[in-house]
């Protein structure tokens, strides 16, 4: 299969582009450009894959649109997009500004709905057609000090719900992972305090990406929250 992994310079994309190489997929890798980036190409073509990259910055709405367009004018197919690229924010509520609304809404919510639209016709022809997106248990519920990067995975869930219902009979499978905390620098960045050994391993939710993209039912939306017995997000 020919997927497309955002953010997967590092953390759960990396890990899921690593996963899917070792089954001989296509990874098409994305994420601002970077040596990171170009190491999980490298890591990638050492599992036998092959690996192409095509950076772009998420957070921009010309950069998503030109990548998008590369892609439908370089690339034959796609069978799979994850949308994983994202960022978070842990602040008190008045110390939040307005560009951190539209930096997170932007990356978090608008740049998968601005991949997907534009890569459909790509989609359109495989019989594996999917999207997976990466949301997080923050999608689903409050948590404290997370309130902007909350609504931007609540927009993302609301959206994904949608999409499912709308592209099912066309085919397409939709699937939402919404993860607590991670052991990544998302986590360790915003929240240095954190005991990393509490976390959840990014290879963890790799493997549940893979699992879900062997599914071929008819299901119309797989919805998996994966996070331990601590009901904080991190
Ligand atoms: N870690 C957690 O606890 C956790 C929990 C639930 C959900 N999630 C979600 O999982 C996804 C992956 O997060 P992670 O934990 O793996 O975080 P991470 O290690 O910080 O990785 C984030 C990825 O997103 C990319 N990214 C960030 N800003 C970007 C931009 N402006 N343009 C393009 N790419 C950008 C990064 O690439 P560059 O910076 O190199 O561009 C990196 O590849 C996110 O959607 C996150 O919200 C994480």
């Amino acid at each position: 299969m020919t997927v497309l992994v955002t953010g997967a310079s590092r953390g759960i994309g990396r890990a899921v582009a690593l996963i899917l190489a070792r089954e001989g997929n296509r990874l098409i890798l994305s994420s601002r450009p970077s040596p990171a980036l170009e190491e999980t190409a490298r890591l990638v073509r050492e599992r036998g894959a092959e690996a192409l990259i095509y950076p772009a910055d998420f957070t921009d709405r010309e950069s998503v649109s030109a990548l998008a367009e590369k892609l439908c004018s370089q690339i034959t197919g796609l069978d799979v997009l994850i949308n994983n690229a994202g960022q978070a924010l842990s602040a008190p509520v008045e110390e939040t500004r307005e560009e951190d609304w539209d930096r997170l809404m932007a990356i978090n919510a608008r740049s998968p709905y601005f991949l997907t639209r534009a890569l459909l016709p790509l989609m359109e022809g495989s019989d594996r057609k999917t999207i997976l997106n990466i949301a997080s248990v923050v999608g689903h519920e409050g948590y404290p000090l997370q309130s902007v990067y909350t609504a931007s995975k609540h927009a993302l869930v609301g959206w994904s719900k949608s999409l499912a219902r709308e592209l099912q009979p066309r085919g397409y499978r939709i699937h939402v992972i919404s993860p607590g905390g991670v052991a990544t620098d998302m986590v360790t960045g915003v929240r240095p305090d954190i005991d990393a050994s509490q976390l959840i391993g990014p290879e963890e939710i790799a493997e549940w990406v893979r699992f879900l993209l062997t599914r071929t039912g008819k299901g119309m939306v797989d919805h998996i929250n994966i996070r331990r017995e601590s009901r904080q997000a991190w």
